[in-house]
């Protein structure tokens, strides 16, 4: 195993779009499952050029010798809300608790406090242990239970809110 960790460029757009059908796939944690996000190459290429310089908004991703494994990404909310960024990583199951999903989120909090986040924030199943132990030792805290966030068949999925002030 041989990981790396770059910011997506628009050349890694195909294989994001293969790499998100994988890990939809291999759990309910995510908002979409095996279909993937319903996004062409070239969009996903455009959305990532416009990446390239942003302050606001970034996408990692994990590479074992060039293949992607992992990704994490930083969203600014827009206008009152701009002083938060929503946060996501995931993690193809093979490569889980080897740590990548911990330096993805140190990465990510770092550009977060190189470009005047004050709080960054997210949503975890309340039954996603491992997630949760992850946040929690970076020191996100929850704010509070959502119930029924998320619906996947007839079941309703409670969610945590969690956050990290960064001032
Ligand atoms: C959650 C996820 C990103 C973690 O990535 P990862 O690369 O496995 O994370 P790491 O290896 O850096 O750390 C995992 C930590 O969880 C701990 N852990 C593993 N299973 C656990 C469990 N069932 N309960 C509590 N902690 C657990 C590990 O011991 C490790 O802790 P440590 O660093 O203190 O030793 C990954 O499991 C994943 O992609 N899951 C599916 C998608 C998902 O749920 N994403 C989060 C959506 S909010």
């Amino acid at each position: 195993m041989s990981i790396t960790i770059e910011k997506a460029s628009p050349n890694d757009a195909a294989a994001i779009i293969e790499y998100l059908k994988q890990i939809g796939g291999e759990t309910d944690n995510l908002t979409f499952g095996a279909e993937g996000l319903p996004i062409t190459v070239e969009a996903e290429a455009d959305y990532l050029a416009q990446l390239e310089n942003s302050r606001n908004n970034i996408m990692l991703v994990a590479k074992d010798n060039g293949k992607i494994v992992a990704n994490a990404t930083l969203n600014r909310m827009p206008r009152r809300m701009s002083h938060r960024g929503d946060i996501s990583v995931a993690v193809i199951k093979e490569y889980w608790n080897k740590g990548i999903g911990s330096q993805l989120l140190s990465r990510i909090i770092d550009f977060a406090k190189e470009n005047s986040f004050d709080i960054i924030d997210l949503q975890v199943r309340s039954d996603n242990l491992q997630a949760i132990h992850l946040y929690k030792k970076y020191g996100f805290q929850k704010i509070c239970r959502y119930p029924s966030f998320f619906k996947i068949g007839n079941k309703f999925i409670d969610f945590d809110f969690m956050y990290l002030p960064l001032k």
